[in-house]
């Protein structure tokens, strides 16, 4: 850690006042995340991002987050992004323009009454958000996406649910939706690379989108720690693939990883399949309980794009705005922010 940089920051936050709130995902890097107000997994940040009446709400995790802060604060609110290039790379799996050519494909093959209620993870643009408010569709995050679902099959019977695949599987499994009744929709191919029976007979279409990250945990990885701790716990974020979330015990988004832990008795062993920022942090925190928190994977698997928000970046953004200076705004044009709004808002009634 760069000691000059901590100072920096620090006298940053102290002449901006209560003008400024800084928000930082659990998977931010521990010398940006020291330096948070508030922290949370996506739908907590979302919250805390409708709720916080700061002027400027700077924003450390990844660019749909700070999109997703833009679109729940008031107008008035301006949202930072330090770095712009801390993008997600399941975000950038899911364009409108691929959305609307598999929604005009579906309305081609499924009557009115048939087609799917859209469902987007909250890891997508805004402009696929503002998509699902306009065509009676919703958002979900980790932590809610089994209730959305719910809802989802209130509205229609079919979902097509994107970028994620995993968390859409996972998810549709929980409801009891067999693996049979959910087909891969592979965007780069006609029709999803699916015939018009398998659409007709799917629930779930699930877009072929995944985390570069979540991917690296495998199940052999749970298998070796049972067989050297039989008394261990694993627990993994529903990113991972099916195979991985079946072999756990636990299955849920970082901030449930974090409680589930917390509660736990005193001597447990867990092994944690989510990012290494988190992980190692948790590790840390937990030690005088007597816990070990060990990561999925021998691989480092860090979300390499939010890690570009570092303490550099955050000084220049607060020392830029301390001097009255806006750097990196993150804005979402108001016609696509209100239709995201919708779909938005529909999520947090439900949650
Ligand atoms: P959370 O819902 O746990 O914040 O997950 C967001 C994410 O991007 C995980 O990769
Ligand atoms: Fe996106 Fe994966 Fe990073 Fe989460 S961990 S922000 S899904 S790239």
């Amino acid at each position: 850690q760069d000691e000059a940089c901590v100072q920096r920051i620090e006298e940053a936050k102290r002449s901006l006042g209560k003008s400024t709130v800084i928000l930082a995902h659990h998977y931010q890097r521990a010398d940006v995340y020291r330096h948070a107000d508030l922290t949370g997994d996506s739908l907590k940040l979302a919250y805390q991002a409708a709720k916080t009446d700061a002027d400027y709400l700077v924003f450390c995790g990844v660019h749909f987050m700070a999109e997703v802060a833009d679109i729940l604060s008031s107008n008035e609110q301006t949202v930072i992004l330090p770095d712009l290039a801390a993008g997600c790379s399941m975000a950038d799996m899911a364009n409108l323009t691929k959305v609307e050519r598999a929604w005009r494909e579906l309305a081609e093959i499924l009557s009115p009454e048939e087609m799917v209620t859209p469902v987007t993870y909250i890891n997508s643009a805004a402009d696929l958000k503002a998509f699902c408010g306009e065509h009676g569709g919703i958002v979900c995050t980790s932590s809610n996406a089994v209730k959305i679902l719910e809802w989802s099959f209130q509205q229609r019977e079919k979902v097509l649910f994107f970028p994620d695949q995993h968390l859409g599987r996972w998810s549709g499994h929980q409801l009891g939706i067999s693996l049979d009744e959910m087909q891969v929709w592979d965007f780069d191919q006609p029709m999803g690379g699916l015939t018009p029976e398998q659409i007709k007979q799917a629930k779930i279409l699930l877009w072929k989108g995944h985390c570069s990250v979540h991917q690296m945990f495998q199940p052999q990885h749970i298998l070796k720690f049972r067989n050297q701790h039989p008394d261990g716990i694993v627990i993994s974020h529903p990113e991972c693939s099916f195979e991985v979330c079946n072999a756990s015990d636990y299955v849920g988004s970082t901030e449930y990883i974090i409680r589930t832990i917390a509660e736990a008795k005193e001597g447990t062993r867990w092994l944690v399949g989510t990012e290494l920022n988190l992980v190692s942090r948790i590790a840390e925190e937990f030690k005088p309980q007597n816990k070990i928190v060990q990561f999925m994977s021998p691989l480092v698997c860090m979300c390499s794009t939010m890690a570009r928000i570092d303490p550099q970046h955050l000084t220049w953004a607060l020392e830029n705005l301390a001097n009255g200076v806006v750097v990196n705004q993150i804005r979402v044009p108001q016609s696509e922010a209100e239709l995201a709004k919708l779909a938005l808002d529909r999520m947090l009634t439900i949650s």
